[in-house]
């Protein structure tokens, strides 16, 4: 969990690094980008804590992210936030399989710890989502079918960086 959360906000960072690459100065995507920069440092931790290696992909990651990222934002600003709000669909979904799953653990104070960064991190997630579709995630002509690609893209991502 540890390891596909990681991989997870780190390709967020990446993410809306590429989306201000092309967007300047936008200040939604500037205060959701420190957000996820922080959601970074919370797995970070844990993950330096617990002794997880970060996943093998990460690389790869950060050339889909940033890619995808910029590439959103180029069909314009609604087109960047269809793709924060497909993202966050996705892994507020698989943030709260993995409460879930985690409500069946014995509650030790790791458990404890990682549930609190879980929880955070959805909340966080979900006022982005909502944000974006205030700004007119749904507005865009291809917000349909970009938003599909990049679900799946999320979803292969963190089944991968749950595996290595
Ligand atoms: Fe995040
Ligand atoms: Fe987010």
């Amino acid at each position: 969990m540890i390891r596909g959360n990681q991989a997870g906000e780190y390709g967020a960072t990446c993410l809306y690094a590429g989306k201000k690459r092309i967007l300047k100065n936008n200040a939604t995507m500037d205060h959701m980008a420190a957000q996820e920069k922080e959601h970074l440092c919370l797995f970070n931790d844990l993950a330096l804590k617990q002794s997880v290696q970060p996943t093998v992909f990460q690389p790869l990651w950060h050339i889909a992210g940033k890619g995808l990222g910029m590439f959103s934002a180029m069909m314009g600003e609604k087109a960047a936030h269809t793709c924060t709000m497909a993202v966050e669909e996705v892994i507020i979904a698989h943030y709260q399989s993995q409460l879930d799953e985690l409500a069946f653990f014995e509650q030790t104070q790791s458990v404890r710890e990682l549930e609190n960064h879980i929880q955070k991190c959805q909340s966080d997630e979900m006022s982005h989502k909502d944000e974006a579709i205030a700004l007119g995630a749904t507005d865009h002509a291809l917000a349909t079918p970009l938003a599909t690609l990049t679900k799946l893209a999320t979803k292969g991502a963190i089944w991968l960086s749950q595996k290595i």
